[in-house]
């Protein structure tokens, strides 16, 4: 333990040699979790507990400079090569459609490599590889999206500077076995950190702030959300399934020792969206995601209130899908630290209250069914709707250190006949649900309107023209192959809900 604990230093310390050196990327770069494993002797078999994310780091190194292009070096890098972006200004977007890379920001005496988006590019950084490596960058003033991976593996997202970068910061769609590690996040008119469609994710030690939603856990399987410091956003942290989707279930959520306080900022989410009908003041949210714990938090100055559970048919902006199961069941609330919340909630909160006849400021509100649900010691909070929650059998997650896979997840080799379905999954649905508003218009009134016209939207897709005043500009898809294009047109056209 001690031994593991020194070498991990260790790596740290080469990393600042190194940035000083200006010659070699010496960081470990692959992501250690120490943990006390006497604690955790369930979940692991001795020794400090090891997870492969992130490229290798064991190729060439490539310097890239105030002037330089960090696209131009990455369409010239190989597998395992590390790309060191040193302090400058770099306006562009930098796609990565390799595997096994690391794109590693240099800060010298605190001059940080600056990707600025001068609020006209869409997004910073979109990779579609596996083994992704994405640290110490400052990302600002983009459209879309800070860093998007689109069905990219093992991906490490660490130590970057995010602010206003338009509808997402950090958006992994549809990737297994990932870490998102401390990044500051500010600004951000949806999710700053948008877990969506995953798998095996660790999200921890991040800040998020003056956002629309903090941290959202989005039709994922498999994920802790710990040690993060959230604070003034409209919604803190978000548990949920987002209707129309194609993977259809959010579960085994474990929600721990973050703190979670003051997200009391005014909603500026895109009208219609589903975080736009988030009221502010909510700490943490559970909307219709399963087996979701909540534990060691510290929860204080929601004015809205501190933990709200509810099923898709008390929340606004939602309508229901067939596929996915509306109710938030097995919900864990273990201890947590709640003080000073729901003191300047919403009317209907309020009539909840007046019809349980609950006195106070309500920290917690369950809405709809939730079966096998479960609360320790209630009596310690005022709560509303929480009757049918029993007394959990269990009192901590402490023996779960991680979900990211001890072997990385095997890369994706995509099938010809997949691709449309990969393309789809890993970028369409970043913004397109069946049939609801998400940040583009339903999946269902784009069928309506190109019904057997693949080529219709591949051309509208490469050069999108502004055509809703309720929705922002799609970016244009341009930087994908004219074969992926048509794929997804044609899949776009095929789903059925
Ligand atoms: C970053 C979000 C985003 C992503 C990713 C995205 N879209 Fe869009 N899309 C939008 C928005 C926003 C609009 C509405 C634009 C408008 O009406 O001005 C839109 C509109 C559309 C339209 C409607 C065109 C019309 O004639 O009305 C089509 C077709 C479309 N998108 C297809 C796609 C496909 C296919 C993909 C994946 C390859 C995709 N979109 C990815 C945001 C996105």
């Amino acid at each position: 333990m001690g031994k593991k604990l020194g070498l991990v230093l260790a790596g740290v310390a080469l990393l600042i040699v190194g940035a000083i050196g200006g010659i070699k990327y010496a960081g470990d770069n692959r992501a250690t979790i120490v943990g006390d494993t006497s604690r955790y002797a369930e979940a692991t078999t001795g020794g400090a507990l090891t997870r492969s994310v992130g490229g290798s780091g064991t190729g060439n190194v490539h310097e890239v400079r105030d002037g330089d292009s960090i696209q131009a070096t990455v369409a010239a890098a190989s597998e395992g090569d590390v790309i060191r972006v040193f302090p400058g200004t770099y306006s562009e977007t930098v796609y990565i459609d390799k595997d096994d890379l690391v794109i590693s920001g240099v800060v010298i005496d605190g001059a940080w490599p600056v990707m600025e988006g001068n609020k006209e590019l869409n997004d910073a950084v979109l990779y579609s590889g596996n083994n992704i490596t994405i640290e110490n960058l400052q990302i600002q003033h983009y459209k879309g999206n800070a860093i998007m991976g689109q069905a990219g593996n093992n991906f490490l997202i660490r130590n970057n500077n995010i602010i206003d970068t338009g509808v997402y910061g950090i958006f992994p769609e549809f990737g297994e076995n990932g870490l998102i590690t401390h990044n500051v996040l500010s600004g951000i008119e949806d999710a700053a950190i948008y877990v969506g469609m995953c798998d095996y994710i660790h999200v921890t030690n991040n800040e998020v702030f003056d956002n629309v939603a903090g941290i959202e856990i989005e039709n994922t399987r498999h994920s802790i959300v710990e040690n993060n410091y959230v604070h003034d956003n409209t919604g803190g942290i978000l548990v949920f399934i987002t209707p129309g989707l194609p993977i259809k279930t959010t579960f085994d959520t474990i929600v721990r020792n973050n703190f979670v306080v003051d997200n009391n900022t005014p909603n500026f989410g895109i009208p219609g969206s589903t975080v736009a009908g988030i009221p502010a003041g909510t700490g943490i949210l559970n909307m219709a995601g399963d087996q979701t714990t909540i534990e060691g938090n510290v929860i204080t100055g929601n004015q809205t209130i501190g933990i709200l559970i509810t099923d898709h048919m008390n929340a606004p902006n939602v309508v229901l899908d067939p596929g996915a199961d509306p109710n938030s069941d097995e919900i864990a609330i273990l201890d947590n630290m709640m003080w000073n919340n729901g003191y300047d909630t919403i009317p209907e909160i309020e009539a909840l209250k007046a019809l349980n006849l609950v006195e106070g400021d309500a920290q917690i509100l369950n809405i709809g069914t939730s079966s096998n649900s479960c609360i320790l010691d209630p009596d310690k909070y005022v709560t509303v709707g929480l009757r049918d929650f029993g007394t959990c059998g269990f009192t901590t997650t402490a023996a779960t250190t991680t979900y990211l896979l001890e072997e990385p997840a095997e890369r994706r080799i995509i099938a010809a006949e997949d691709m449309g379905k990969r393309a789809y999954y890993g970028v369409c649905a970043g913004c397109h649900a069946y049939n609801i508003k998400m940040i583009g218009p339903p999946t269902q009134v784009i069928q309506a309107l190109y019904m057997d016209n693949p080529q219709g939207i591949v051309d509208y897709i490469t050069n999108p023209v502004k055509k809703r005043d309720d929705y922002p500009e799609m970016p244009p898809q341009n930087y994908l192959s004219d074969e992926v294009r048509m794929a997804a047109a044609e899949y776009m056209l095929s789903v059925r809900n």
